[in-house]
């Protein structure tokens, strides 16, 4: 299929791409915070089989979807099915990472601004005790958080307006392997500390009685698609710029074990830190920003290095998924409006970028007071696509592979033809996956 799309050079950039995209925030700020509020080791023994039994197969459909469709997210459902509804799928995933890309962009600035902070000196100067005020005035200001919002959208755009292989590629080939040394190496440093045994031991030593608490498996459903990039169309999109003959579930395996392996690394940085420092877990989303800069402060001299290392790599970490969330959108412009990629990539990441400005200034600013259904426009638009377009958007397209494509070219597409693993790996998009999300999806509904 020569179409004069663009393509990776290599089957390796396309893994870094995807594994790029797949490590970020989520990893870091989102996973370190989310295992705190769900009680440690129960909820990451269950969100590895999330990742396992729904993510996998899932990540593997669009995979197959994106290469089979060489399109953008909503070109490839309607190239392989034209004129059917499963285009929902990809108008869903356009949607969910335009929406997305607005507040992640905001926090990635919070990112940035900590790290600009801790180089000048004046994050390391902050008194003991001082950096929740430190943080709440930073956030609750009404230019700081939208002037690092716009710092860092400006990278983002810039990268992409270069181009697949310039940009996102080249991107990736230095920064995926940067940041697995820098967090190992701060992973062995917090093994180090005091709390590191009781660290380890809420990480791994799962409290039985969580396994019966529902909002358990909701969070680890909801942050399994998170971290994977799932059901947004940006891993549909990254696989329509490959060839014919990668092979898609050595490439799945590879991204889901990465993206596993950096966040339970990046657990285990954060929470030996935590309990060295005797801070509570459940610290909420302002956990990394509050509590280690924290603990940082209380190490010293060396602390600040840390701090740096630490807010450099989460920020590395946070460049490589935003790419990826505008690819999205821009591969949906240029197609659809006919546009060429700097054209497209200027308009999108614009009109992403001004409507993050709400998002920016709800978080104690002049746009905290503004709130629907009861909360302020950042968590709202969190909530939206966490709980419901994300999760909805996955099951459309478990579905569609699952029953909607003709089984014989789904097992072809993805080479699994006459193998057993085609056949689980069919059984589990067709009925495990879609079953999960749907029990998940009525429990946020109705609780
Ligand atoms: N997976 C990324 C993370 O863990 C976030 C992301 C979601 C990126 C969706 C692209 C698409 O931070
Ligand atoms: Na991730």
């Amino acid at each position: 299929m020569s179409n004069g799309r663009e393509r990776w050079a290599s089957k390796m950039g396309f893994i870094l791409a995807a594994v790029g995209s797949a490590v970020g925030l989520g990893n870091i700020w989102r996973f370190s915070y989310v295992t705190g509020e769900s009680g440690g080791a129960a909820f990451l023994l269950i969100y590895v089989l999330c990742i396992f039994l729904v993510g996998l197969p899932v990540l593997i459909a669009e995979f197959s979807i994106g290469r089979r469709g060489q399109a953008d997210a909503v070109g490839a459902f309607n190239n392989i099915a034209p004129g059917k509804p499963w285009i929902i799928g990809g108008i869903l995933g356009v949607l969910t990472s335009f929406l997305i890309l607005s507040f992640y962009g905001v926090i990635a600035g919070w990112v940035v601004y900590f790290l600009y902070s801790y180089l000048t000196g004046a994050a390391g100067a902050v008194e003991e005790g001082g950096y929740a005020d430190f943080f709440v005035n930073f956030i609750g200001g009404s230019t700081g958080p939208v002037f690092w919002q716009f710092l860092f959208m400006a990278i983002v755009i810039g990268i992409v307006f270069f181009g697949v292989k310039k940009g996102i590629e080249l991107s990736n080939r230095i920064f995926m392997p940067l940041l697995a040394i820098i967090l190992i190496v701060l992973a062995g440093y917090s093994l180090t500390l005091d709390g590191a045994g009781e660290g380890l031991s809420f990480l791994f030593t799962p409290d039985w009685s969580a396994f019966g608490e529902p909002s358990v498996y909701a969070a680890a459903v909801g942050q399994a698609f998170f971290t994977l990039s799932l059901g947004m169309g940006a891993m549909i999109t990254y696989s329509s710029y490959l060839p014919k003959d990668t092979k898609l579930p050595s490439a799945a395996g590879n991204v889901v074990v990465l993206d596993t392996l950096f966040a339970i690394i990046a657990g285990i940085v954060i929470f030996p830190a935590v309990f060295t420092f005797a801070v509570e877990p459940d610290a909420g989303p302002a956990l990394i920003f509050i509590v280690l800069p924290e603990v940082f402060n209380q190490m010293g001299t060396g602390g600040t290095v840390f701090a740096i290392l630490f807010f450099f790599l989460v920020a590395i970490a946070a460049l490589s998924s935003a790419i990826s969330l505008l690819e999205v959108s821009v591969s949906y412009v240029m197609r659809q409006m006919n546009m060429n990629r700097r054209k497209a990539t200027l308009l999108a990441g614009i009109v992403v970028t001004l409507f993050g400005i709400p998002s920016a200034l709800s978080q104690g600013g002049p746009l905290s007071e503004f709130t629907l259904f009861g909360l302020p426009f950042l968590d709202l638009i969190d909530t939206i696509t966490d709980q419901y377009t994300l999760p909805l958007g996955g099951m459309v397209i478990a579905l569609f592979v699952g029953w909607g494509w003709n089984k014989v070219d789904a097992l072809k597409e993805t080479g699994l033809t006459d193998t057993t693993i085609g056949t689980v790996w069919l059984w589990f998009i067709r009925l495990i996956a879609p079953a999960g999300i749907a029990w998940i999806l009525l429990l946020n509904l109705f609780s």
